[in-house]
């Protein structure tokens, strides 16, 4: 098993970028390439945002390249959902600009879809209602948003659940049920903020695996947030870490997919990544 990867610094990463416009070669300077300015899904150039008196996020640059699978990960307060939310074009920086698939967040939005940790289903909507909700919002034909909420919903093992209200279903299910709403938008960006973080540890390691092989049939760009190490190991093509509104540190993760927790558990690198990262995080 391949198991290829890289630590750096901010500050690196920082001379890397700034290297990266003069000449290069091999594997670096296609990654290079890869996650260089033209092509990206998401552009984040020197953005700060500013509450009053206190910066939540200070001068953050990064970038997220067609079906790459972004993991941001760091303490609770460090300014992820803040960074998902410019994505979204739910907030505006005090500085710095954003793109997200070549337009603004807001332009971009029908193009994208955000998963929250708590599912926000409809209560007054079944389960079949709550995924076409989803369609009807980017404007898809009832007929086709009907065929397609079943489809998605067979396809996460509720088939049998459409016409039961988020009350009658698991946290599980309901978690389910909003992995189905926004996966059957077809998003060519996916933001998601610890979607697994409210499960029981069985069911999350159920969902992940679930939800890691939907994504490899079609990978669309994934920008991921989770506190969870193993959760982002297991699932990211680079980690960054975020630390006090600053982005810290990037990792390469280059294990090969589909990865089973049980067979990366023993890995070596897998345990050396996980505790530098750990280290990191402190
Ligand atoms: N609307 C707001 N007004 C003031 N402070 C906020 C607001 N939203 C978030 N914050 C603060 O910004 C910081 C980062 O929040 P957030 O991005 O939610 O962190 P994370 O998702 O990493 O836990 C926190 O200290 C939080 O209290
Ligand atoms: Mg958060």
């Amino acid at each position: 098993m391949m198991s290829v990867y890289r630590l750096k610094s901010a500050e690196a990463v920082a001379s890397e970028r700034a290297e990266s416009k003069g000449a290069g070669s091999g594997t670096d300077a296609m990654r290079r390439e890869l996650r260089g300015t033209a092509d990206s899904v998401v552009k984040l150039r020197n953005v700060s945002v500013q509450y009053g008196s206190s910066r939540v996020l200070d001068n953050v640059s990064l970038d997220c390249a067609p079906s790459e699978f972004l993991v941001l990960i760091g303490q609770s307060g460090c300014g992820k959902t803040t960074i998902l939310n410019l994505l979204a074009g739910l907030l505006t920086p005090s500085a710095g600009q954003i793109s997200v698939l070549g337009e603004t967040s807001i332009k971009a939005r029908q193009r994208m879809a955000y998963m929250f940790a708590r599912d926000a289903l409809m209560p007054w909507r079944t389960a079949q209602r709550n995924v076409e909700y989803g369609l009807y919002v980017h404007g898809v034909p009832r007929a086709e948003r009907s065929a397609r909420a079943r489809d998605m919903l067979e396809r996460v093992g509720l088939g049998v659940c459409a016409s039961m209200y988020p009350w009658q279903l698991s946290q599980g299910m309901r978690q389910r049920v909003a992995l189905a709403r926004t996966w059957a938008l077809e998003p060519q960006l996916l933001l998601m903020d610890e979607p697994f973080a409210a499960l029981d540890a069985q069911t999350k390691v159920k969902m992940r695996a679930e939800f890691a092989q939907m994504w490899e049939r079609s990978r669309p760009s994934v920008v991921f947030v989770t506190h969870d190490l193993t959760e982002a190991l297991l699932l990211a093509d680079r980690i960054m870490v975020v630390k006090a509104g600053r982005i810290e540190s990037e990792t390469i993760v280059q294990f090969d997919r589909p990865r089973k927790l049980e067979d990366l558990v023993d890995d070596v690198e897998f345990r050396k990544m996980e505790r530098e990262l750990r280290s990191r995080l402190e």
